[in-house]
């Protein structure tokens, strides 16, 4: 196993030597140079992926909110709100299942209900109903042509997406209703929040809303949804450690510290994504204040060469040498900033980890190099595929394909039952855990199509992608022509940025120069 590091040490300089899985042991494959006739085929086999998940969720688990492909159905673990439906449906549009689309819209129009008796993660739905179900009315209506669809598309369309965001948005507005103005974390559906809701909050679910809540906003003509959900992520900075370091869960009401631990993984990892991305969707430089000033925080902190360790906002100093799955999402962040240095070290780092287990386990000792004991699943996550997609944007690289390929394989070989893709409980041994979670299909999906699809529109750079991957239209106010706030963002001079990235046609941005 001790080469399996060096390969991926060695992955982004040209000939590369990559890792195949077959049943639980790996073998070696040299040579992945990616020719043309292979994306081809390997997009081909993410678009079956797509559809089969998806097929597989309609046929067993739909109206209900997820699926369990062991069981072969559905269940309501998130309010029943069809969110593995909405959470697709712009899904459906970038994978070009048109037909689907429009046939689950119109089915969704009439069983949309949101009179029911259900307390949810205000969260969680925001990111996975509310963003998909204004993402898709967005590429629908203002993004049409980018997109590419005809005039004539979807004559029956009227909005109906839009009222639904509206009208889930309009009842998590009193949970905003706090003396800090960070929101509870969750809230009944007909009650609204209930008298013993937790009053502590995790950095990430309270701020991590803007792009959504923005975007209605924008389409509302109604700026209440974007304020509440921008003063929430700036009465966060504001309880800033004098290192500039924000721990991961806060008193709504006192705006006292309960968790005195930072990171860029779980309950953190978005409020800084959607600093960064809320600042090149709306323009407003507060945000890329914020976001420069916790990113620099972070880089003098937390960056411990090739990872980023959990630290103590008062010391300054790293608690744990574990690293969870989900801060593999953090070398997006630094490519969207222009460090492809650090990005590309951190990302070979997870890239190790990835190769040894054939997935990247929830959570994982560094010293040890082993998954941490009852965190050992992999529940089909997308962040370090999302990683890759950005680095591949940014540099164009080939051969950051070869970790999309072993994604696919992995996924095929271990993960594909005969009712859809299943989670992982133990990268030791592949054994299976009964759930598909919406995120598979939105994002796991998505960023595998996008690196394989280099003219995707997707490259356009008109659009701003969210946590959970929905793409949504830069304001046409926040760009002229052909210069949007995506591109100006990366220009961005205090982002520790040494290069420029430039819009090139083929693959997106091309680097010249790195940190
Ligand atoms: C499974 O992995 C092998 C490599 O071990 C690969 O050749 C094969 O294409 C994969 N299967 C699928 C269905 O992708
Ligand atoms: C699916 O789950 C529901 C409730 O969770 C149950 O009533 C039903 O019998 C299950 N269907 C199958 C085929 O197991
Ligand atoms: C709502 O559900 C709770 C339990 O989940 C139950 O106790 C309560 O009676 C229900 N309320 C109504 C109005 O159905
Ligand atoms: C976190 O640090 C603050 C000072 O910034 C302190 O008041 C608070 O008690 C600490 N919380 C915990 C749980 O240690």
């Amino acid at each position: 196993m001790a080469g399996l590091n060096l390969c991926f040490g060695l992955f982004l300089f040209g000939s590369i030597i990559c890792f195949v899985s077959s049943g639980h042991s790996f073998k070696f494959m040299r040579s992945c140079d990616l020719a043309e006739n292979e994306r081809i085929v390997l997009r081909n086999q993410v678009k079956e992926m797509f559809r089969f998940g998806f097929e597989s969720y309609i046929k067993a688990a739909y109206p209900r909110d997820n699926l369990l492909p062991l069981s072969c159905n559905g269940t309501d673990s998130m309010g029943g709100l069809l969110v593995t439906l909405i959470d697709n449906l712009d899904t459906l549009l970038i994978f070009e299942e048109y037909s689907l689309f429009m046939r689950y819209t119109l089915e969704l129009e009439s069983m949309f209900n949101i009179d029911v008796n259900r307390t949810v993660n205000i969260f969680e739905t925001t990111i996975r109903v509310i963003g998909g179900l204004l993402s898709s009315h967005v590429l629908l209506t203002e993004a049409s042509e980018v997109v590419g669809l005809a005039d004539d598309f979807f004559p029956h369309y009227s909005g109906s997406l839009l009222r639904m965001a509206k009208e889930l948005a309009d009842r998590f507005l009193p949970a905003f209703d706090t003396p800090t103005g960070i929101p509870f974390g969750s809230i009944h559906l007909m009650n609204g929040v209930s008298s013993s809701e937790s009053l502590i909050a995790c950095t990430a679910g309270a701020g991590t809303l803007l792009l959504e809540f923005g975007t209605l906003s924008r389409l509302t003509g109604d700026p209440k949804y974007y304020d509440v959900a921008y003063r929430a992520m700036k009465s966060l900075f504001s309880h800033a450690s004098s290192r500039g370091l924000l721990g991961k869960h806060i008193h709504i009401v006192n705006g006292r510290w309960l968790y005195n631990v930072t990171g860029v993984g779980g309950d953190a990892d978005s409020f800084f994504e959607y600093l960064l991305k809320g600042f090149a969707l709306f323009g407003n430089y507060e945000l890329l204040k914020m976001f420069q000033s916790c990113h620099e925080s972070i880089r003098s902190y937390l960056w411990n060469e090739p990872w980023y360790l959990d630290c103590d906002i008062e010391k300054g100093t790293a608690v744990s040498s574990v690293q969870s799955a989900l801060s593999a999402f953090f070398p997006s962040l630094e490519v969207l900033c222009g460090n492809m240095n650090t990005a590309s070290r951190s990302h070979k780092a997870f890239c190790s980890i990835f190769a040894k287990f054939g997935m990247l386990p929830e959570a994982f000792n560094i010293k040890k190099l082993a998954p941490v004991k009852g965190f050992g699943g992999y529940p089909l996550r997308p962040e370090l595929f999302e990683s890759n997609f950005y680095l591949f944007w940014a540099t164009g690289d080939p051969a950051l394909l070869s970790i999309t390929r072993n994604a696919i394989w992995s996924l095929e070989n271990l993960t594909k039952t005969s009712c859809g893709y299943s989670s992982i409980r133990d990268v030791n041994n592949h054994e299976l855990d009964d759930m598909m979670e919406s995120f598979f299909l939105s994002e796991t999906c998505k960023y595998l199509l996008f690196s394989l699809t280099p003219d995707h529109w997707i490259y356009s750079g008109r659009f701003v992608l969210s946590t959970e991957a929905h793409p949504f239209l830069v304001p046409p106010a926040f760009s002229d022509g052909s210069h949007y706030k995506i591109t100006e963002l990366l220009k961005a001079p205090k982002c520790h940025r040494k290069s420029e990235l430039k819009l090139v046609e083929k693959c997106g941005f091309e680097t010249q120069d790195i940190d």
